[in-house]
């Protein structure tokens, strides 16, 4: 038979296989996200999450030389206060949860990357992600509140922020607060393509940040929008986001492929807490094989674009990096 093209040439030989690989991964390219509690000696399982965990304080670091053995070199820190109020206080308390987690994590971990979550819902009492007026968020009085929990993440050793409230102009309140302070160099990352999502259902049980009314509709994207997550990734970059996330991961990668060619900044995508849980679901079941899933997911993340994975599996990626599995 005469055929010129034949693509299975190079698909012979392994070696030959990854020497033509289009997508490339490293370890320094995961964010691990973790949950951090009021309490002592805690390390509790997340029931819709299992394998991730709810830390206090001082089992902090047990985790985290974990993912430092593993090639994980940055966590994003989500809190879990104790104490709730209608206008998120805790959010922004020096003494925060999230504060005096950054002291302690710095001190004896100063060699790993901290980028922390700024949002108000694990802090409200309603569970929305500002303060409200009626039964809406406001969104100018939310940006103060915002743009001082930022600050406070950062006094206390934050090296990037990450907000996903999704309140508009909040990237341009952080930044002129950072910058008025001194913080010129702290970078933020926007949760900027980020759309109301059944993804995140099992992350607000982790968090306890379920809305106690209503939903989230009137701040977070419709996931039936393409050109309105341009708007959101292009406005953002406009008040001075340094890297722009695209979140859930799996079910919109079109966006992550869109944005990275549109944009000139980094762009992330974030495997949420919904997808993690149907690959731990199905693979407790015998339904589906775990470590190839997770693989094919987090490559297709890479090869829609994105620069950064942040992901429940980031110590098992790494693991299958290492071992040259994939990558
Ligand atoms: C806070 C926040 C959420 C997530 C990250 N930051 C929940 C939400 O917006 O409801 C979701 C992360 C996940 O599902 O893994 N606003």
């Amino acid at each position: 038979m005469e055929l010129i093209q034949r693509p299975r040439r190079l698909r012979g030989n392994e070696i030959l296989r990854k020497m033509v690989r289009e997508t490339r991964m490293d370890k320094s390219s995961l964010i691990y996200p973790l949950f951090v509690k009021e309490g002592t000696n805690i390390r509790e399982e997340i029931p819709s999450m299992e394998g991730q965990y709810r830390y206090s304080i001082d089992r902090l670091p047990y985790e985290l030389e974990e993912l430092q053995k593993a090639g994980v070199g940055s966590v994003m820190l989500f809190g879990i206060p104790d104490h709730k109020d209608a206008v998120g206080s805790g959010a922004y308390d020096d003494q925060g949860i999230v504060q005096r987690a950054l002291r302690e994590a710095k001190k004896q971990f100063p060699d790993l990357y901290y980028i922390t979550d700024v949002c108000m819902c694990e802090y409200t009492s309603h569970g929305h992600c500002g303060v409200l007026c009626g039964h809406d968020v406001d969104n100018d009085a939310t940006l103060e509140l915002l743009a001082k929990t930022a600050l406070s993440h950062v006094e206390a050793g934050a090296d990037m922020v990450a907000p996903s409230d999704m309140m508009d102009g909040r990237v341009r309140a952080i930044r002129e607060m950072l910058d008025k302070n001194g913080h010129t160099g702290s970078p933020i990352m926007s949760y900027a393509v980020k759309y109301a999502s059944a993804f995140y259902g099992p992350f607000r049980d982790a968090a306890g940040s379920a809305p106690s009314f209503g939903d989230r509709r009137s701040y977070q994207m419709d996931f039936h929008n393409r050109r309105e997550g341009m708007k959101e990734a292009l406005t953002d970059i406009g008040e001075g986001a340094d890297i722009i996330m695209v979140k859930p991961a799996m079910s919109y990668l079109d966006m992550v492929s869109e944005v990275s060619k549109a944009v000139n900044v980094p762009v992330a995508a974030y495997s949420v807490s919904g997808e993690y849980a149907m690959v731990k679901a199905a693979a407790k079941n015998g339904w589906i094989d775990e470590e190839r899933i997770i693989s094919e997911m987090a490559v297709g993340a890479y090869r829609a674009g994105a620069q950064i994975y942040i992901t429940y599996y980031a110590k098992e990626l790494a693991r299958l990096m290492d071992e040259g599995r994939i990558g």
